[in-house]
């Protein structure tokens, strides 16, 4: 069966793994997006090869996985917990609920749990100010989030 790139063009037949059709850089996000669905994060080896193939400085690919919250260059848990830190969840004590997943997770912010289930990040935005303090719970958005939430979300992750 033929290949189709990221934007649904047939891929190169050169192009194995990341399914590169017209090696412009318009094609780097869904390369990394789609790499992203398959392993949970980008390598570094994978940066490398997107760069060569697409024609950019590795620094480019590097520069985009890591302004995006959602794309991750080192192995997340099977699970991710990202609480948003916009001046509006601060304000609504966001903190409060850092530091309790912190307690429930037995994990600083950024880091996976020992048994790799469960990772926990902050994020710029989530586009949940109403409800903050908001917190997404891998696709999920939970608003309005108290402490206890915090450990029922915990809880539910864990089993
Ligand atoms: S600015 Fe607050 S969630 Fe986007």
């Amino acid at each position: 069966m033929a290949k189709y790139c990221a934007v649904g063009k047939r891929a190169d037949k050169d192009s194995k793994e990341y399914n590169i059709c017209d090696e412009s850089r318009s094609e780097l996000l869904p390369i990394l997006e789609k790499i992203q669905d398959k392993r949970g994060y980008i390598s570094d080896k994978d940066m490398q090869q997107i760069a060569d193939r697409l024609g950019i400085h590795p620094v480019e690919v590097y520069s985009v996985v890591t302004f995006y919250s959602f794309l991750n260059s080192e192995k997340a848990g099977k699970h991710t917990i990202r609480v948003s830190n916009c001046i509006s969840s601060v304000m609504k004590g966001s903190k409060r609920i850092v530091r309790e997943f912190e307690k429930e997770l037995g994990i600083n912010i950024g880091e996976t749990t020992r048994d790799k289930k469960i990772t926990l990040k902050e994020i710029s935005c989530i586009g949940m100010c109403d409800l903050a303090p908001a917190v997404m719970v891998d696709s999920q958005l939970v608003g309005r989030v108290t402490t206890q939430k915090v450990k029922d979300i915990v809880k539910e992750l864990k089993r």
